[in-house]
């Protein structure tokens, strides 16, 4: 990287360790990628908050940082914890964990990173810094970065969560990859023939995610208006069984019309088209360790926002839950603060336990007395075995109160 008289002052440790330390990340991050400088960001987003994913290395790093003096430049973010943060308790969290769960927080926090515990920082305003077509952000969490690029338009790296805590530091990052506009352009075309309904976004996602990796898809024929609950499960499901940091629809993202820069370039490798009959035909290859008989469902991956608490309330219709089944909803507390509590209380009253801070993915299931699960999203599906070794089925949301409710 070629850098500024002022950032090889930093390098070399002349504004103290903590920045120096942040940007040794940065310049080896840089020069690995090959960018030649850096850009301002926004906005950081961190995640690796969870004990249960990140274990004693991130408590080790972080007090570290924390011994060095590192205060974060930029506004900084965090992602979802282990556990909610304040009925840990009641809900079963073994002590042991919830000390150091409590332990990783407070390191966060006296390096200056807002406790947001969001994974939806694109739709959580309260503490979260409101992002922009065009800003440049170093966010770490792949549906959070699959949004800010596709639907917003902001531009992000998928960072790690310790490159994104360096880039808070720092106020920048490094010039590469989607901070670039010629590697947004689409590589290939995808025709959808038919009327997707929400759980189509989720397999079509997984799908293209599987079966595409990294390739940068354009969606057409999908039909207007799209909500956004139905793009954050698109985004969320591609990025967890690809690597895919963008996506575009034809007629609905802000920069959909690269395609015509890709097909001048001649760079769309790949055209197909898939119907929704296809997409349901595929879950089984696509989720191949269904669980037997769940009794317990969970939703909001990503943590549900306003329009799926309302969803879910409609869906409801007034049912109340078997004695024998439960459904959880993950969450943060800024959304809740913002819902109308008429949602809220009616989706609670039907015997919905709604959590914070937290999700089933970054959640020690196993060691709450979770066994068999089932969920309508298809990241926490792929993500759920892994974590947990737990096995999790995929399914509509229709068919979860149906199994759940009386
Ligand atoms: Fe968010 Fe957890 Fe899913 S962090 S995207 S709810 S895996």
């Amino acid at each position: 990287m070629i850098l500024t008289r002022e950032e090889d002052a930093i390098l070399d440790g002349e504004k103290g360790e903590a920045l120096s330390f942040a940007m040794k990340i940065l310049v080896n991050l840089g020069d690995l990628e090959e960018a030649e400088g850096f850009v301002p960001i926004r906005s950081a987003h961190i995640s690796g908050v969870s004990y249960h994913t990140a274990g004693e290395a991130l408590i080790r790093f972080l007090s570290d940082l924390d011994r060095m003096g590192a205060k974060v430049l930029a506004p900084a973010t965090l992602n979802p914890a282990g556990m909610d943060l304040e009925r840990w308790k009641e809900i079963g969290y073994p002590d042991d964990f919830a000390s150091k769960q409590m332990r990783i927080i407070e390191l966060y926090e006296r390096i200056g990173v807002n406790m947001t515990c969001s994974c939806i920082p694109y739709e959580t305003p309260y503490r979260a810094e409101p992002i922009s077509f065009g800003d440049h952000l170093s966010w770490s969490e792949s549906n959070a970065v699959i949004f800010a690029n596709s639907v917003v338009g902001a531009r992000t790296n998928r960072e790690g969560g310790i490159s994104a805590l360096a880039s808070a530091i720092i106020g920048k990052t490094p010039d590469w990859g989607m901070h670039q506009e010629k590697n947004r352009y689409p590589t290939l075309k995808v025709n959808v023939v038919g009327k997707l309904d929400p759980f189509h976004f989720n397999l079509l996602g997984a799908y293209i995610g599987k079966t595409f990796n990294s390739e940068v898809a354009y969606f057409t024929g999908i039909d207007i208006p799209v909500v956004k609950a139905d793009l954050k499960q698109l985004g969320a499901a591609l990025a967890a069984k690809g690597g895919h940091p963008i996506y575009h629809i034809e007629g609905i993202t802000p920069e959909s019309h690269y395609i015509k820069n890709s097909e001048q370039d001649g760079i769309v490798n790949e055209t197909l088209s898939v119907t929704p009959i296809e997409l349901e035909e595929m879950k089984s290859d696509i989720y191949p360790y269904p669980a037997d008989e769940p009794d317990i469902f969970v939703l909001g991956c990503p943590q549900f926002g306003i329009s799926e608490f309302q969803r879910l309330y409609n869906k409801l219709k007034g049912r109340k839950l078997r004695k024998d089944k439960r459904i959880i909803v993950y969450t943060n507390r800024a959304l809740q603060e913002m819902l109308d509590p008429k949602v809220l209380n009616g989706v609670m009253d039907a015997g919905v336990e709604v959590y914070n801070d937290t999700c089933m993915v970054v959640s020690p299931l196993d060691r709450i007395g979770f066994d068999r699960v089932a969920t309508d999203s298809a990241k926490a599906a792929h993500y759920i075995p892994k974590m947990s070794n737990i096995p999790a089925d995929l399914m509509p949301l229709e068919m979860i109160i149906d199994l759940a409710c009386e």
